[in-house]
């Protein structure tokens, strides 16, 4: 069976716990709390789930930050009932939706003091303990119909947080707010044939602006086996929804076809929304993901008095991962975050494509600073086989990128993982701290920084 575990990707066996990591230059002492980041790790290649990048069995790595020391490194699976059996545990308990438990494998927040480890497409987040433990499946006290979402967005200013959630069993997507004690306070279902994926969506002040793309439900793909029954579908249009915040109700707005995993921002501009996201020609042909086209930064500005959506490409580079200053989720921003690497290029295009073929100095491991009010960006290289993950922004002063980016790099000469610690504001200089971890860290997905 070919896997797209490999490489970068390629899984770590053991869960370790180390203590007092040694670390270059000096932790700030204000960063107090857990850089948390999860992705796909399957339990055996020779596993179904190994066979696509989006079915691993969840695993989280932690690294604590105390009092300017790191205190501790942690990897754990996130056990839903296979995990638990397999590892020899006992399953935890809990309800599961649509016959779903999966080892959720997508992000991790924190909320209300919680930590959880999150997936799409009908299933329910897990929650984890502080040490990364897995306590088990969470529905928000029943709070959650159905299932959850991988991404989530905060508003900054309600603390409120926003998911979409979907499942193939539905009819409709669903909006899910939850308040800052982590209760859900309301849902709304919206009606969207087809069942397509939304992996990803926006938020502004007025509005939740929702991707219905034709990435949609296969059924004569789930019926050949396919491991992930999503196809391109030609027959399904592309557009944008804009619900509103204030009445639930959603408009409508035709787009170029494309696909979209993450969001940038989005924010209201006046008689406009502006979307930035990371665009792709297409996605998924045969449920297999595949390439087509670059993965570029673009920016769709809907306007609502002529009903047009216009686009611009903000850079051309092929990247992903797209993160920013949360603090100004939904507002007009300034700067974002993302990364263009050869080995997440290769993440996002099918294993049999020659890495060769791709240009080569745009991917080399490379974190980028945008700066959309110039429209400038600074590149950050790593070096080869650095495999270089999301970068998370964490804000300490006033100012949009005073703050750090704190990014999992691969160190192939010890064959192990620094956290790198940057100044946002000095983005090409010396890191303001790396930490050394004792082991790899696979190329993963989501994180986040959870302050204490
Ligand atoms: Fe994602």
């Amino acid at each position: 069976m070919s896997t797209p575990y490999r490489g970068g990707l390629a899984p770590v066996t053991d869960e370790i716990t180390a203590f007092d990591l040694k670390v270059t230059g000096r932790i700030p002492a204000e960063l107090n709390g857990r850089y948390l980041r999860n992705g796909p790790n399957p339990l055996s290649l020779d596993d179904p789930s190994a066979s696509h990048l989006f079915l691993g069995e969840g695993m989280v790595h932690g690294v604590r930050l105390r009092d300017g020391r790191a205190e501790w490194y942690r990897n754990r699976w996130v056990r839903n009932a296979d995990v638990a059996r397999r590892l020899g545990e006992e399953p935890r308990p809990g309800r599961t939706h649509g016959g779903m438990d999966f080892a959720a494998n997508t992000h991790v927040i924190g909320l209300a003091g919680r930590t959880f480890a999150t997936v799409e497409a009908g299933s329910l987040p897990y929650e984890l303990g502080y040490e990364l433990d897995t306590i088990g499946p969470c529905d928000f006290d029943g709070g959650l119909p159905g299932g959850f979402a991988a991404h989530t967005h905060l508003d900054p200013a309600t603390g409120e947080l926003h998911a979409m959630a979907y499942f193939f069993g539905w009819d409709h997507h669903q909006h899910v707010v939850l308040d800052a004690k982590g209760a859900v306070t309301r849902t709304r279902d919206i009606p969207i044939a087809d069942a397509p994926m939304m992996h990803d969506f926006a938020l502004t002040e007025r509005f939740v602006v929702l991707y219905d793309l034709p990435v949609t439900f296969s059924m004569a793909h789930a019926e050949k086996g396919a491991p992930l029954p999503y196809a391109w579908n030609e027959e399904h249009g592309s557009r944008l929804g804009l619900l509103s915040r204030r009445t639930g109700e959603v408009r409508w707005f035709e787009v170029n076809p494309c696909w979209v995993f993450h969001t940038l921002n989005a924010y209201d501009d006046g008689d406009q929304v502006v979307v930035d996201v990371v665009r792709y020609p297409k996605r998924f042909v045969d449920a297999r993901l595949e390439g087509g086209g670059s993965p570029t930064l673009d920016r769709w500005r809907i306007d609502l008095s002529s009903g047009r959506v216009s686009e611009t490409r903000l850079d051309d580079r092929a990247q992903e991962f797209p993160r920013m200053d949360e603090r100004l989720t939904g507002r007009p921003y300034r700067y974002g975050y993302t990364v263009a690497t050869s080995d997440l290029v290769e993440m996002v295009y099918p294993p049999d494509r020659a890495m060769e073929d791709l240009p080569d100095e745009a991917f080399d491991n490379t974190l980028i600073k945008h700066d959309l009010e110039r429209g400038t960006q600074q590149g950050r290289r790593f070096g080869r086989d650095a495999y270089v993950g999301e970068p998370v922004f964490v804000e300490s002063g006033e100012a949009e990128d005073a703050g750090y980016v704190m990014v999992f790099v691969n160190d192939p000469a010890r064959g192990a993982a620094d956290l790198v610690i940057l100044s946002a504001q000095d983005f090409t200089g010396e890191p303001v701290a790396t930490v050394h971890l004792p082991a790899r860290v696979p190329l993963g997905f989501h994180g986040s920084w959870v302050s204490d």
